[in-house]
């Protein structure tokens, strides 16, 4: 079973389980680390918004164009940041390291 590294906002490091086809969104609700992701993955809000580590970055799939819109609105946007709820699990993806924003 491949694994994800979530770094949640305190700085607190949790690796979990992350079955193939699911989207980080799902996974994160799965082990209930604090990502809300409000639409349920259907690209009409930001809440899902993530950080993707530099060196996992350019290993995904380029955002879509709904993607770069709704991302324009999240709060603290840095240059690997993504939609989790948009983000598949693969093979390649095992390890996958991504931080929540901060929220204040
Ligand atoms: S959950 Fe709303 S855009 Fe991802």
């Amino acid at each position: 079973m491949p694994h994800m590294i979530f770094i949640e906002s305190d700085g607190t490091r949790r690796e979990v389980d992350a079955p193939l086809g699911l989207s980080v969104l799902e996974i994160a609700h799965k082990h209930g680390v604090d990502l809300e992701g409000a639409c349920e993955g259907s690209l009409a809000c930001a809440t899902c918004h993530v950080v993707v580590d530099p060196d996992w970055a350019p290993k995904l799939t380029a955002p879509t164009e709904d993607e770069e819109d709704m991302l324009d609105l999240a709060f603290g946007l840095e240059k690997t940041s993504r939609l989790g709820c948009q983000i598949v699990m693969t093979e390649a993806l095992d390890g996958l390291v991504v931080r929540l924003p901060r929220t204040a």
